[in-house]
C-alpha cells in the first residue's frame, strides 16, 4: 500500500500586523499572491500527493479562484479555519484518515519555501515520526517578563523555527487532540505541542534565510527581493 504524503497550507490568519485592510495572504509579490506562491511550491514537489488548504471562512471563494486560475492540480480540500492558528491546523490535519500517511504543515505566509528543504522534510519522515525545519538563531535570544529582562540564552543552541514541520498524521492528530483539551493554550507550532506532550523524537531540517515569514509592511520589500532573485 503506498502511503500519501499531504501538505496542509495554512492561510486562516487575519494578518491584522500587516495593517493593509485585507488578508496579507492576498498580497501580490511580484505578479503573484503569497498564498499562490505557497500552494505552488507543494504543487510542483513531486514528492507531495495532495494539499489541503486552511482558509479564513470568508476567502474561500477566492482562494478556490486563485487554485482553478493557477491550475493547481493538487488542491483536494478548501477548509475553514480556526480563531487561533493551531485550531487551524488540527482542523486542516482532521481530514487526513490514514495514521501513517506523512504530512506537512506549512505557513501560507512563507512563500519562498524551497524544493529542497520540503525534500529533506519528506525524507526526514521515514526516520522519525516529527520534523522542524530551523535555523541557527543569529541575534542572542532572551527571557523577559514586565519589561524586565529574566534569563539569558546560550545562542549557540538556539535555533529559529520555520515551516514545513512535518509528522506521521496519527501523531499530530494526537498532539492536537491532547492540546484541545488544554485550549490550545501557548500552542503556536505543532512541533511545540508534539513536543510538550513527549510524542515523538523531533529531527531537524536546515531552513533558510530566504524561508521567511511575511508578517510586517516592511517584510513585503524583502519579499519582492527573494522573489526577483526566483
Ligand atoms: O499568526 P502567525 O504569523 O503565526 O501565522 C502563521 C500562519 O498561520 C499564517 O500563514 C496564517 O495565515 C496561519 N493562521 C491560520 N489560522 C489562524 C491564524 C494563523 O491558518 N487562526
Amino acid at each position: 500500500m503506498t502511503r500519501l504524503v499531504y501538505a496542509v497550507i495554512l492561510a486562516s490568519g487575519k494578518g491584522e500586523r500587516m495593517n493593509c485592510g485585507f488578508p496579507k495572504q492576498f498580497i501580490e509579490i511580484a505578479g503573484k499572491t503569497i498564498v499562490g506562491r505557497s500552494i505552488e511550491a507543494f504543487e510542483k514537489n513531486s514528492g507531495i500527493d495532495e494539499i489541503i488548504v486552511v482558509s479564513e471562512p470568508a476567502c474561500i471563494e477566492k482562494i478556490t479562484e486563485i487554485v482553478k486560475n493557477s491550475g493547481f492540480k493538487k488542491v483536494t480540500k478548501i477548509v475553514p479555519g480556526g480563531v487561533i492558528r493551531a485550531e487551524s491546523s488540527s482542523i486542516g490535519v482532521g481530514g487526513i484518515a490514514e495514521d501513517d500517511a506523512k504530512v506537512l504543515i506549512h505557513d501560507a505566509a512563507r512563500p519562498f519555501v524551497s524544493q529542497r528543504i520540503i525534500d529533506d522534510c519528506i525524507a526526514a519522515l521515514d526516520s522519525f515520526d516529527a520534523v522542524h525545519t530551523a535555523i541557527k538563531a543569529t541575534d542572542t535570544i532572551i527571557e523577559a517578563e514586565n519589561g524586565k529582562m529574566t534569563a539569558t540564552t546560550d545562542r549557540s543552541r538556539m535555533m529559529q523555527v520555520q515551516t514545513p514541520q512535518g509528522f506521521r498524521a496519527g501523531v499530530i492528530k494526537k498532539a492536537h487532540a491532547l492540546a484541545k483539551e488544554e485550549g490550545f493554550a501557548g500552542a503556536t507550532d505543532d512541533c511545540g505541542i508534539v513536543f510538550k506532550y513527549g510524542l515523538a523524537d523531533i529531527s531537524i531540517v536546515e531552513g533558510e534565510r530566504t524561508n521567511i515569514k511575511i508578517t510586517y509592511p516592511e517584510d513585503i520589500a524583502v519579499a519582492e527581493i527573494i522573489a526577483g532573485k526566483g
